[in-house]
């Protein structure tokens, strides 16, 4: 998502490296147990981004700073930065490359990175100021590295939550394969799967829908949480400065299903 996905290349080494093995072996009790999927060592950059994403259990158990003194001194963990880091300089200095010869070309734009950079160069245009300085590049790597964090557990674990409601429900998982042929009729015939930008436009209610319903039914937070910064109202309450707000999104209603 971040760097499209080209970008790590995780999922493309893991599908190359299964589809090399002639097969899998299954255990006698399939029913029982599970079968072991012979994985490959993810790529150093994916398992520095692993490790910095689960540091963040430092902080909550430990506060702020020891994070912070973890991240800055403890070598595993500073080597995980400077990996991060040297990624997000790299894909960072191909985009603004893609860009910087025609930052209109709104069709390039495949991951966060692109749309950021092309967003960045259009506007600096337009402005007539110079894009992409050093203290830009420095706020964009800032987010970039936020989105590592933010766009990877919460993805994997909607997607796996996801294939588990639709496993239990093999008919409506028909019902979605139906409309899908529908509306992607020359795929279909084909035999392809339609692309992630086909699949994101209207048109696929019953596809709209389950994703909906796996974030209602399974979300990856319990709450929003915010902190007033002056009086104000909501839903006809009174709410004093430095209130904490948390809108509850997990209730009962996400444990029963509207499909
Ligand atoms: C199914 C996938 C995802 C789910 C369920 C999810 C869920 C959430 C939730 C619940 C929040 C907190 C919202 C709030 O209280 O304001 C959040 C914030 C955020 N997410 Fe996601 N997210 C997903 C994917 C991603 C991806 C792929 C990215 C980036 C590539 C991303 C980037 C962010 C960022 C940057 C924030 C912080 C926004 C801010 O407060 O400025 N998320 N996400």
């Amino acid at each position: 998502m971040t760097f499209g996905t080209e970008g790590l290349a995780t999922c493309k080494e893991q599908t190359s490296h299964l589809a090399s093995i002639p097969s899998i072996p299954l255990p006698s009790d399939i029913d029982k147990k599970l079968v072991v999927y012979p994985a490959k060592a993810p790529p150093a950059a994916f398992e520095a981004i692993k490790l910095l994403t689960y540091s963040s259990k430092i902080a909550i158990q430990f506060g702020y700073k020891i994070h912070a003194a973890v991240l800055n001194f403890v070598p595993r963990y500073r080597k995980a930065r400077a990996t991060r880091d040297a990624l997000v300089r790299d894909r960072l200095a191909a985009a603004e490359k893609k860009f910087t010869a025609g930052a209109s070309q709104e069709s390039k734009v495949t991951c966060a990175v692109d749309l950021v950079v092309q967003r960045e160069i259009a506007t600096a245009t337009k402005e007539d100021r110079k894009p992409m300085t050093p203290d830009m590049v420095s706020r964009i790597h800032n987010e970039l590295c936020l989105f590592l964090f933010a766009g990877a557990t919460t993805t994997a674990d909607t997607l796996a939550w996801g294939l588990k409601e639709l496993s239990l429900r093999q008919d409506f998982q028909k019902k979605i394969r139906d409309h899908m042929k529908v509306a992607h009729p020359k795929m279909f015939e084909e035999g392809r799967q339609p692309p992630a930008n086909a699949l994101g436009r209207p048109g696929n209610p019953y596809l709209e829908a389950l994703m909906y319903e796996v974030m209602r039914r399974r979300p990856i937070s319990c709450g929003h949480f915010r902190i007033a910064t002056e009086n104000t109202q909501l839903l006809g309450n009174d709410i004093l400065k430095d209130t904490e707000v948390i809108f509850a999104v997990s209730g009962p209603d996400c444990s029963v299903t509207r499909l």
